[in-house]
């Protein structure tokens, strides 16, 4: 990542068209990873997304001690060292901007018994890890040191013999979720989760395909209690990463209010715990096929046919958050562009993403135009059309805020721009190219 910022304008465009395909999904992608790594023998990744924070996640289990090459063809090989394997690092863990990458490790650190000091940058440094940290202590890992709340830089002292817990999430977090069973692979016996309302579930369709013993039941109205067996041998298996949702989420939206689009986004993975915007678009009334629906890797895809159309204002439930946590942003753009009000509700946990995306996302569309309100955690969006555009946008080290707001650009009077694109390379790198190749205009 560079220190000098990279600003970006997006111009108003005609029609966007042609098929392209997004990168690898990153939160399999980190698991990949992580999982391979823990797994005794090699493991093949196809379809890894070669993002920044993906790429951070390959050095530290490099540092762990697992061996990663890239093969020629593109195809990660992973040489595990089985759970419990890990050495302690020489040096601080570097995870960049990623939050994923951190709180996945931090759980199978707690797991290990191995010291290790986690870092990151300005963004991740501010965000919570408190959550994680209480569980992890729960099942013996001892942080040494950490700055005021939990946050990083923060040394972790895993457990060598980590006790199975039942833990009631506080949150709706698949991190969290993720953090605790990857700390109870080393410990023995049965290690729970239940959460209220159910997250993305790659870690426990991974676990399986690596042959852990898990089982995940229905629990209240949304929830799910989640249970593994401890001490499994994982066994390599070859994963084959989809095209990651919330990134075809931008070209997506993009096509829904450039008038006159039409595209084809191939194998974007349609996993029901993360189509949550494909629901409320639909709501609102755009018009998008699955075509081709199949499943791979232990994944649906399909290949989604996205045309421009009228779209309406909608209330987003709550209890939708979980499976479209990522993609509020871009919704609020498609919403600017609606006709009506959007309220999107409970909207809690933007608060602490990569930036504070609730604040950021109101800013992002008042800068250019269009009227928000945040009452509460909910975010109001009063959609007239066509943006007025003219703004420049704050990113605040916030990939989703930064092609959101380029989005918003392609379809306003006047051109949107960003005072940093740099930050989008950390889940998408290659994003103004495929772009520009279906007819957007960024300069
Ligand atoms: C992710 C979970 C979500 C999401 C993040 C990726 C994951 O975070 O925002 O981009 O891969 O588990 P939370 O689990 O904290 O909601």
């Amino acid at each position: 990542m560079t220190a000098e910022m990279t600003p970006l304008t997006a111009r108003r465009t005609g029609p966007l068209q042609g098929r392209a395909r997004v990168p690898g999904d990153k939160s399999i992608s980190h698991r990949a990873l992580i999982l391979g790594a823990m797994t005794v023998g090699d493991t093949t990744v196809s379809g890894l997304l070669e993002g920044e924070d993906v790429l951070h996640t390959a050095d530290v289990m490099r540092a762990l001690g697992a061996r990663l090459e890239r093969g020629e063809d593109g195809v990660w090989h992973i040489h595990g060292v089985g759970v419990g394997g890990f050495m302690s690092p020489a040096a601080p863990l570097d995870f960049g901007n990623s939050g994923t990458g951190c709180r996945l490790v931090l759980g199978a650190v707690a797991g290990s018994p191995v010291t290790a000091t986690f870092d990151g940058d300005a963004s991740l440094r501010k965000r919570p890890m408190r959550r994680v940290l209480d569980p992890l202590e729960k099942m013996g890992a001892r942080v040494i040191e950490a700055a005021e709340g939990g946050r990083l830089p923060l040394t972790l002292q895993g457990a060598a013999d980590p006790v199975p817990i039942t833990y009631e999430s506080p949150v709706p977090s698949a991190q969290l979720k993720s953090a605790v069973l990857l700390a109870g692979l080393a410990a023995p016996g049965e290690t729970t989760v239940i959460e209220a309302e159910a997250s993305r579930d790659h870690t426990e369709r991974l676990l399986k395909h690596f042959g852990a013993k898990i089982v995940s039941r229905p629990h209240g109205a949304h929830g799910r209690r989640i249970t593994l067996q401890g001490q499994p041998e994982l066994e390599p298996a070859p994963v084959l990463v989809p095209a990651d949702p919330s990134s075809a989420a931008f070209p997506l939206v993009a096509a829904l209010i450039v008038p006159g689009s039409e595209l084809v986004l191939e194998a974007v993975m349609t996993n029901p715990l993360r189509t949550g915007l494909f629901t409320t678009l639909r709501e609102m009334g755009a018009n998008i096929e699955e075509l081709e629906k199949r499943s791979d890797g232990g994944e649906e895809v399909a290949d989604l046919r996205v045309r421009a159309g009228a779209l309406k204002g909608v209330e987003v439930p709550a209890e939708r958050a979980p499976a479209m946590i990522d993609e509020y942003p871009i919704l609020a753009v498609a919403a600017a562009c609606a006709e009506g009000v959007t309220r999107m509700k409970g909207l809690q946990e933007l608060r602490v993403k990569e930036s504070d995306r609730l604040a950021a996302t109101a800013d992002m569309l008042r800068a250019n135009g269009v009227t928000v309100e945040i009452e509460g955690d909910d975010l109001i969006v009063h959609g007239k059309g066509r943006p007025a555009g003219g703004g420049e946008v704050v990113t605040h080290m916030d990939h989703r805020i930064a092609m959101s707001a380029l989005v918003l650009g392609l379809v306003s009077e006047n051109p949107v721009r960003i005072d940093d694109s740099a930050f989008i390379a950390t889940s998408f790198p290659g994003f103004v190219d495929l772009m520009r190749g279906l007819g957007a205009d960024l300069t």
